[in-house]
């Protein structure tokens, strides 16, 4: 790793599952690889994250609507926050790994609301309005083309729906002094994403907010979130004070973004012209909540209770051990 790399990994925690991308990834764009990944006791348990698991907890609950027909998360891996959505009716939890969800699996599957999706969110296979509420943490993090799948992830809202999107902020306190000091090479004033480590990228707020702009999202609320990202901090004081104190700097944060993670709150700016939710979770049937991944037809042919046909293309997807599996072959 070189010093700037060094320098940016200091700032943003570094979420290495396989650290490689999984080159088989049909849509064109890399995708980082949790398959088989310790993800759950490597990064989280124990490993003294418990302020950030708190402040996102507290920015989530303020955030996001507390009940609801639909809520999914998109790059759940294991359901850490799972429990934050048991207000909603249908929640979807869908990721990339196999491996994350059978964790997710183990822990929430015996309740029938959860819905588990394998897919790569760059060939989304929910169908268009299907969300009440959308919410992604940590996961931008890992795109290489937030472009591309802003595109994807907009559609799935209604007129009234809310999406909750977190970034890796790399305009943060510590990065800019840093710069000034001439201890990193790097500006983090440069609006360009920075990819310190394979697959790990941080952004900067003002570029994003334009990628936001440009993909139909209307921001209605920001926060800064984990300010006290801190090792002496952190170690001193209890996580859920200095959680809770970081929370009073949230919407403060939000206008002047200088902490390393950052939660928008949007929805779709043409929301006056989308229809209107039309059926309650438990009408929809998976033939409906599902779409094609590779051609989009929708809705998809029930070919048995958990198989699908896609009347288009041809491409069945079927559900194993709870979860729907929508990756698609090299
Ligand atoms: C750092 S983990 C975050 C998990 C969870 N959101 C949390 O905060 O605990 C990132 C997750 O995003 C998933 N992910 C990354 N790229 C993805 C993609 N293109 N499609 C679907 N999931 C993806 C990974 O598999 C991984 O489980």
């Amino acid at each position: 790793m070189s010093a700037n790399n060094l320098a940016a990994a200091n700032c943003t925690a570094i979420e290495k599952p396989n650290s490689k991308a999984d080159s088989t990834a049909p849509a064109g764009v890399p995708v980082i690889d949790y398959e088989g990944s310790g993800y759950r006791q490597d990064f989280w348990e124990g490993q003294g994250r418990e302020y950030e698991d708190a402040v996102e907890r507290i920015a989530l609950q303020r955030l996001l609507p507390p009940q609801g027909g639909r809520i999914a998360e998109i790059g759940a891996g294991f359901g850490r926050l799972a429990d934050l959505y048991l207000g909603y009716d249908q929640i979807v939890l869908f990721d990339y790994s196999r491996t994350m969800l059978a964790d997710a699996v183990r822990k929430w599957g015996h309740d029938p609301r959860f819905v588990f999706v394998a897919g790569n969110l760059y060939e989304m296979p929910l169908a268009a309005g299907t969300l009440d509420t959308l919410v992604m943490v940590r996961v931008m993090h890992h795109l290489a083309d937030v472009p591309a799948a802003l595109a994807q992830l907009q559609p799935l809202l209604h007129r009234s729906s809310t999406a909750v999107l977190e970034y890796a902020n790399k305009r943060n306190l510590k990065a800019v002094l840093r710069w000034l000091s001439r201890r990193q090479r790097w500006s983090p004033f440069d609006p360009a994403p920075l990819e310190f480590v394979a697959m790990n990228f941080d952004f900067h707020p003002g570029w994003m907010a334009a990628k936001m702009k440009n993909a139909g999202l209307r921001v209605d609320e920001r926060f800064g979130a984990s300010h006290f990202r801190l090792p002496a901090l952190k170690e001193n004081l209890p996580a859920g004070l200095l959680a809770r104190l970081d929370s009073r700097l949230f919407q403060i944060g939000g206008k002047f973004p200088l902490a390393p993670s950052i939660f928008v709150r949007t929805a779709a700016s043409d929301a006056a012209e989308r229809p209107q939710r039309e059926a309650s979770p438990g009408e929809v049937s998976p033939a409906h909540l599902f779409r094609c991944p590779s051609c989009a037809a929708h809705p998809l042919a029930a070919t048995g209770p958990t198989q699908l046909q896609c009347p288009s293309c041809a491409r069945q997807y079927g559900q194993t051990d709870r979860i729907w599996d929508f990756k698609l072959p090299a």
